[in-house]
C-alpha cells in the first residue's frame, strides 16, 4: 500500500519527509505550549485554555462532504494537508485507514495525540510536502484536499502557482485507484464574502484581481508573490480536466467547506431557492424578501456564482 523511503527520519514516533514548515493561526510557540498542556495536563485543560486557538475541532460532523463517496471499513484514504485532523478524526471512525499528510510537525504531533485520545489506531502520520511524501501509485480510494489545493501555489518547486496546483492534482490522480475519488473542499474565487473579508494572501481584493495585478500588489503591499490561486467553478473544472479528472461533482456548501452542515448539488436551482427560503426567520420580512428573490431565476444564478465555497468531488 504505502511505502517510505529509507531516508526519512523518525521524530517523535512521527516519519519525516520534508523540512517541517510551521502553518497556523497562532504563533508556533502556542501550539508547542498547547501540545505541553496535553501532554502534561489533559485534554480537559487543553480544551479549556485554548478554545479556537488553533483550528483544531472536536465537532464530528466536518466531513459530513463523503456521504456522496463510497466508503467501507476496507478504504484507504489521504489527507492531504491534514491539518489538526478536522477530517482524519471523522473519517478514521468509518474507513479502514487514514494516512495523514503535513508539512507542519507541530500538527502532526497534535494529531497523533489526538488519534491516541480517541483509541483510533487507523491514522498514520506523517511530516511531508504533499510533493515530497513517496507513496505507491494507486494507492488510495479518496484523497482529501481540505482547505489544501489554495496553499499549494506557495512552493519553490514550480514557477507557476497554478503549475503547482496542477502538479498537485496529478500526482492526486496518480496515486488514487481506478475508481477513487477526490474531494477538494475550497472557496470561490468570485465569493462575495471577499468584498469585506481578506483574500488567503492576507489582502483585501486580491482574488478579485486578474492575477498579474494581484501579482504586482502583493510585492509591492508585502514583498512576495501572489501564490494562493482560487478559481471560480468554471476555473476549477478547467484545472480538474487539464490534470486528468472525468466529470467533477459541485457542491455548495452553507456556512462554508470547513463546516458543511447544508450541502446542495450545484445545478440544482430550485433546491438553492429552497434552502435560502428556509434559511430566513419565519414569518419575517426577510423571508418574504427572500422568497421573492429566489424565485427570479437570473438572481439565483447570480448568488451561485458570488456563494462562498465550494465541495468538489472528482472520480479517477
Ligand atoms: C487551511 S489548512 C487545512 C488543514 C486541514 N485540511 C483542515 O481541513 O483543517 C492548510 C494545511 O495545508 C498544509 N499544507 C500547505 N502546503 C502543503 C503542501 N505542499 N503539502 C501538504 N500540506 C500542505 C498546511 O500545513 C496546513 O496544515
Amino acid at each position: 500500500m504505502t511505502t517510505a523511503t529509507p531516508r526519512h527520519k523518525i521524530v517523535d514516533g512521527i516519519p519525516c519527509f520534508s523540512e517541517d514548515r510551521y502553518w497556523g493561526k497562532a504563533p508556533k510557540e502556542e501550539l508547542e505550549k498547547a501540545l505541553a498542556v496535553i501532554q502534561e495536563q489533559g485534554w480537559d485543560e487543553f480544551r479549556r485554555r485554548y478554545k479556537d486557538a488553533f483550528d483544531a475541532t472536536f465537532e464530528e460532523n466536518r466531513a459530513d462532504w463523503r456521504f456522496p463517496i463510497p466508503l467501507s471499513r476496507d478504504s484507504v484514504v489521504l489527507d492531504a494537508g491534514a491539518g489538526m485532523g478536522r477530517s482524519s478524526i471523522p473519517l478514521a471512525r468509518v474507513v479502514g485507514k487514514v494516512v495523514a499528510v503535513d508539512p507542519s510537525f507541530l500538527r502532526m504531533k497534535f494529531l497523533k495525540l489526538r488519534a491516541e485520545k480517541e483509541g483510533l489506531k487507523n491514522i498514520d502520520v506523517y511530516v511531508g510536502d504533499l510533493f515530497d511524501v513517496p507513496f505507491e501509485k494507486g494507492s488510495f480510494d479518496l484523497i482529501v484536499m481540505n482547505g489544501l489545493l489554495e496553499w499549494i501555489g506557495a512552493t519553490d518547486k514550480y514557477t507557476e502557482p497554478r503549475e503547482a496546483q496542477l502538479a498537485a492534482l496529478r500526482l492526486a490522480k496518480d496515486l488514487l485507484k481506478d475508481g477513487g475519488h477526490l474531494y477538494i473542499g475550497i472557496e470561490n474565487r468570485a465569493a462575495f464574502a471577499y468584498l469585506y473579508a481578506l483574500d488567503h494572501s492576507g489582502l483585501r481584493f486580491t482574488s478579485y484581481l486578474p492575477r498579474p495585478m494581484a501579482d504586482w500588489y502583493c510585492r509591492l503591499r508585502k514583498g512576495a508573490r501572489y501564490d494562493t490561486y482560487t478559481y471560480t467553478a468554471r476555473g476549477y473544472r478547467k484545472l480538474l480536466s487539464e490534470a486528468g479528472f472525468g466529470a467533477a461533482d459541485f457542491y455548495l456548501v452553507y456556512p462554508g467547506y470547513n463546516c458543511p452542515r447544508i450541502t446542495i448539488p450545484y445545478g440544482d436551482l430550485n433546491l438553492l431557492a429552497y434552502v435560502i427560503r428556509r434559511l430566513m426567520p419565519q414569518n419575517s420580512w426577510r423571508r418574504r424578501l427572500a422568497s421573492r428573490l429566489a424565485g427570479v431565476r437570473p438572481l439565483l444564478v447570480l448568488y451561485r456564482s458570488i456563494f462562498f465555497s465550494f465541495n468538489i468531488i472528482a472520480k479517477k
